[in-house]
C-alpha cells in the first residue's frame, strides 16, 4: 500500500470516512542562511518532499492524533491550558492549538492522522510542515479566513513558544506559500515577496544527507540568536535606530569590532554578509547567470562554517567532494546546521556521475552512506484528492 493509502486508511479505522486531505512539502533554502531572524533575505523553495494528513473534527472536546511514520497514538483532552507530550511529534500540533486558542480562534475537538516522506531532523523543515498542515486543514474544517502569512506567522509562534525553538519564519513560510518551479525571495521584515523563476532543464536542486541529526532545540540555534542580539545592542548605543543585523551595514559594525567579544563580531558578519548576498544571488538569477549564483553558495558554506560555527565535519566533507565534480555549480549546507543536508546545483548531465562520486567518496571518508535526493519545486500547502474510497475500504476488512 502506498503511503497516502495507509494514511486515508488508517483514518477509516480508526475514525471513519469522512475527512480532507492535505499535502504540507517540506522545503529547500538556496541561500539566506540564519538572516530571517535578523529581519533579512532568504531564498526558500517548497519540495516534493511532503507530509500527508487526514483530518476531521469531531463532537468530542478531544485530539486524537495518529502518527503512521512512528507507528504511535496520542489523546488529549482540549483545555484551556495545554501542556508538552512529552513524546515530542505531538507538540507540533498542540503548539498550534495552544496558538489558536491564544489568538481567540477555538477549534472543537479534532482528529488526524498523518505521515510522509520528508526525511526527520534533515533540515528540510519536516516540523514546519507537520505545523503547517494541521493549521491548513483545521482553518479549511472550521471555516477561518486565515491568509497564508498568518498561517506562518503562528505556526511559527508554535514552535517559538511551545516546542521552544526561537526559528524564523522561513520554513513555515515556505512550507504554505510555496509555487511550482519558483525560489520565493522573502524579506522577513516586511514579509512582501516575490517568486522568482527556477526552472531550468540544465540543472537539478541535489540534497545529500550526511545522516548526522541534532536537534535545533539543542540550544546552539538559540545561543546564535542570542549573539545576533547581543551585537545589535552594542550597535544601539551609538546606532539608536537598530532594530536588527538588516539594518547594520558592514561599515558600521567593523567601527564597533573593538566594543565586540570576537565571537559575536563573528556572528553578525557572518550574518550581514549572508543577507548582502542573498540579494545579489537574485540579481545573478536575474541575468542568468547560474555560475555565480553557484560561487555564491560556496561563500554562504565557508561563512556558516567559518564565521557562524554551525557548521559539522560531515557536512563540511559532502561541501568538499562536491567542489571538486565536475558540473556541480554550487554547494552547500542548509538550515539550522550540525547535521542534515547539504543542497547543491548540479548539471543535470552531471547528476549521475555526482551521485556516484558523493556515495563513494563520502562513505570513504566518513564511514557513512549518504542517502542522494534529486528534488523539485512544488507548491505549498493544500488541499488534494483522497484516493478512491474503494482503494482503502478493501484492505480494512
Ligand atoms: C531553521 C529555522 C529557520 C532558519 C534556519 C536557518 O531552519 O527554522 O527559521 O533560521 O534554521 O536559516
Amino acid at each position: 500500500m502506498n503511503l497516502i493509502d495507509n494514511i486515508c486508511s488508517e483514518f477509516t479505522k480508526r475514525f471513519g470516512n469522512q475527512f480532507i486531505l492535505i499535502e504540507a512539502p517540506g522545503r529547500v533554502n538556496l541561500i539566506g542562511e540564519h538572516t530571517d531572524y535578523n529581519d533579512g533575505f532568504v531564498l526558500p523553495a517548497a519540495i516534493d518532499k511532503a507530509i500527508w494528513l487526514a483530518l476531521n473534527l469531531n463532537n468530542e472536546n478531544r485530539v486524537r492524533l495518529f502518527s503512521v511514520d512512528m507507528n504511535e497514538e496520542y489523546e488529549i483532552e482540549l483545555s484551556t491550558s495545554l501542556n508538552k507530550s512529552g513524546k515530542g511529534w505531538p507538540d507540533y500540533i498542540l503548539g498550534v492549538v495552544d496558538q489558536l486558542q491564544k489568538h481567540g480562534m477555538e477549534t472543537t475537538g479534532f482528529d488526524c492522522v498523518f505521515g510522509g516522506n520528508v526525511p526527520i531532523g534533515a533540515g528540510l523543515s519536516s516540523s514546519a510542515a507537520l505545523e503547517s498542515g494541521v493549521l491548513y486543514g483545521l482553518a479549511e474544517r472550521n471555516g477561518w479566513e486565515i491568509s497564508l502569512m498568518k498561517m506562518a506567522q503562528i505556526a511559527q509562534k508554535a514552535e517559538n513558544e511551545f516546542v521552544g525553538v526561537q526559528c524564523g519564519i522561513m520554513d513555515q513560510f515556505a512550507s504554505l506559500n510555496g509555487k511550482a518551479a519558483h525560489a520565493l525571495k522573502l524579506d522577513c521584515r516586511t514579509l512582501d515577496y516575490e517568486a522568482v523563476p527556477l526552472q531550468d532543464p540544465d540543472f537539478k536542486i541535489v540534497l545529500c544527507d550526511t545522516g548526522v541529526r541534532r536537534e535545533l532545540a539543542g540550544s546552539e540555534y538559540n545561543i546564535r540568536r542570542q549573539q545576533c542580539e547581543k551585537g545589535v545592542s552594542i550597535i544601539q548605543e551609538t546606532h539608536p535606530k537598530v532594530k536588527k543585523l538588516r539594518d547594520v551595514t558592514l561599515k558600521v559594525l567593523k567601527d564597533h569590532k573593538d566594543k565586540m567579544e570576537p565571537v559575536v563580531f563573528d556572528r553578525c558578519l557572518f550574518v550581514i554578509e549572508e543577507n548582502n548576498r542573498v540579494l545579489d544571488a537574485c540579481e545573478d538569477l536575474e541575468q542568468n547567470d547560474i555560475d555565480a549564483f553557484g560561487e555564491k553558495m560556496f561563500l554562504s558554506h565557508d561563512g556558516l562554517k567559518n564565521k557562524y560555527e554551525v557548521s559539522c565535519k560531515e557536512l563540511d566533507v559532502l561541501v568538499d567532494i562536491a567542489r571538486d565534480v565536475d558540473g556541480v555549480i554550487g554547494s552547500r549546507m542548509m538550515g539550522g546546521g550540525f547535521g542534515g543536508c547539504t543542497i547543491n546545483l548540479v548539471r543535470t548531465g552531471s547528476v549521475e556521475s555526482f551521485k556516484d562520486i558523493i556515495q563513494k567518496s563520502y562513505k570513504a571518508e566518513t564511514g557513512l552512506d549518504t542517502e542522494v535526493y534529486v528534488t523539485a519545486i512544488s507548491d505549498g500547502t493544500r488541499l488534494v484528492d483522497k484516493p478512491k474510497e474503494e482503494s482503502f475500504k478493501v484492505l480494512e476488512i
